[in-house]
Order: C-alpha cells, then structure tokens, then sequence
C-alpha cells in the first residue's frame, strides 16, 4: 500500500488500539473527554512509528501499541497546549476543546491520563522483550519531558514575554523540544522494536521534525480553518516567535523545502523500502491540515 491510503490505513490501526485502550474504563466524564481527545488527526506520528517499522520488517501488529502511545501523549499535549493558560484555544480537529467541552479541570486530568496511558500502552508484550519495551518507555518520557516537548513549551510561552525577536538558533531549538522530539520519537521506535540501526531514521525525524514545524507556524498565517480545523492566525495575535516571523514566508517555505531533502536523503541507504517514509516527508510540507 503506498501514502496516503497507507496513512489513512494505519489512523485506523492507531484509533483502533487506543479506543480498546479504553474500553472498560472508569465511566466518568474524563474518560468520556480521553476517548473524544483521541479521535481524529492526521495521525502522522502513529505512522511513522508503523512504517519506520515497516520498513524494517516490523508488523504492524507488533508496533501498533507503540504508535497508539505517541498518539495518546501527543493528544495530552494537545489537550493542554490548548488550555487557556497555554494558547486559549476553543477549536482542536474541527471540535470544540476539551475544556470548552467539558471543562478545564476535566481537561487537565484527561491529559494526565492520556499521558500515564502512553507508558501503559508501552508495557505491551506484543512489543518486544522488558529490554526493548523499557527502552521505548524511557525513550518517550526523554522525549515528552523537560528534554523535549515540555522544554520546547516552556521556551515557547517564554518568548512571548521575553521583549525581543529570537534568533534562528534560539527557534530552531524551541521547535526540536516542542515538536521534534516527539516525531524522533515516533520516527526512531520502529527501528527499536527491530533492533535495528537507529541513526538513518534519527537524521530523517530530526530533518522532518524541523519541516513539520515550519509548515505549522506557514498554516497559522496562511491555512483555512475549515480544513486545519483549529484556530487560526493566533501566532501573530500572541506575539509568538516562529519561523515565518524570522524567515519571511518565503524564506520559511525554501527552508521547508531543504529539509526536506535532507529527510529523503537520509533514507537513500533503504532504496524503495523507504517509499512512504520519503512521500510522507513531501506530504507534511505540502499538507493543508
Ligand atoms: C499539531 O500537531 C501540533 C504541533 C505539534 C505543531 P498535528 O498537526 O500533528 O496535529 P493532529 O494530530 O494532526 O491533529
Ligand atoms: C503545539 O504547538 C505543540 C505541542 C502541543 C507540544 P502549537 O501551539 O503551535 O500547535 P497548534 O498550532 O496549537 O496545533
Ligand atoms: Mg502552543
Ligand atoms: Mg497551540
Ligand atoms: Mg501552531
């Protein structure tokens, strides 16, 4: 199967995963608010893990819980980044927020919960053995932590109220914590599970990690908000430091677009096995959601 019906193919694995992950669970308004947090997105990190694997000769059913608990610990980041002392968001894929839903202290727990379910899920057997399962589990608390995407957060609010435009270094690490982390993460647990060489996969995350967020922060000015299905223009609105308030949006999308090349360059070792993991690349600075 190629992209983008294999990336569609393997939302429904991720969703799939995570919903069992919660059957059976507490019936309360938070697990309510986790199941509705879980649902929808491009789930791009979920497939990364799936097709990292894939390419490695991991099956899918082996990586499966590994791609549901990336995308359980990015939808907690998401449920949080959108709370009124983060951004103040009141749409997330095309729905209201879980605290406009329900409300803040319901959100804040939901997202707890969705994090302490992303290690739960890695604690699956079908992964590997305690090695690898244990590996994986340090690797995204590395990666979700104060290492990564909590630094790059707190950098981010930091730079609203810091009284001067950051340099390209100081935005280029904000985006490595916030965003990067996580897609090397996801793009690195394949080859774990495999037991294989990570480096190839580590250099191709880092290079999309960087593109991905560019194309965030060029969506914020120019997307649709039908078709991102969140609230648009906030960046400028926030005073917030990205890459199109330092490069221009010119010169963020040629930045883009570099990295890009870098992605597939990195992968040119697999030949055609690597096919999704190169087109998946080209999709995230092309996509319009
Ligand atoms: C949005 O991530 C938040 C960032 C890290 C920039 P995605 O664009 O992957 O969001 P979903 O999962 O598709 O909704
Ligand atoms: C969010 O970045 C990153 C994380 C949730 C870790 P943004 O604040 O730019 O994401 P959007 O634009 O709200 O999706
Ligand atoms: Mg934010
Ligand atoms: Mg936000
Ligand atoms: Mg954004």
């Amino acid at each position: 199967m190629r992209f983008p019906e294999r990336l569609t193919a393997d939302a429904g694995l991720c969703e799939a995963r995570l919903l069992a992950a919660l059957a059976g669970r507490a019936d309360q308004p938070v697990t309510e608010a986790m199941r509705y947090a879980v649902r929808g997105g491009k789930r791009l990190r979920g497939f990364l893990v799936l097709e990292g694997g894939r390419m490695l000769g991991v099956a899918e059913e082996r990586a499966v819980s590994a791609a549901a608990a990336i995308e359980a610990l990015h939808a907690y980041s998401l449920v949080h980044d959108d709370l009124p002392c983060m951004d103040d968001d009141d749409l997330r894929r095309g729905q209201p927020t879980v605290h406009k839903k329900w409300d803040e202290g319901t959100a804040v727990l939901a997202g707890d919960a969705l994090q302490t379910l992303a290690f739960e899920l890695l604690c699956d057997p079908a992964l590997g053995s305690s090695d690898v399962r244990m590996e994986l589990v340090s690797g995204l608390a590395r990666a979700s932590g104060i290492d990564g995407m909590v630094l790059g957060q707190a950098l981010d609010i930091a730079a609203e109220t810091a009284g001067r435009s950051l340099t390209l270094d100081e935005i280029t690490a904000l985006q490595a914590g916030k965003t990067g982390a996580l897609i090397g993460f996801a793009a690195e647990a394949g080859a774990l599970i495999a037991g294989a060489d990570r480096a190839p996969l580590r250099r191709y995350a880092a290079a999309l990690g960087l593109a991905f967020q560019i194309a965030d922060d060029i969506l914020d000015v120019t997307g649709d908000e039908a078709k991102t299905g969140k609230r648009l223009h906030k960046d400028a609105e926030a005073g917030k430091a990205t890459f199109v308030s330092l490069l221009g949006l010119e010169g963020a999308r040629a930045r883009a677009a570099e990295l890009v090349q870098e992605a597939e360059a990195a992968l040119a070792g697999y030949g055609n096995a690597a096919a999704n993991l190169i087109a998946a690349a080209r999709f995230v600075i092309a996509r319009d959601s």
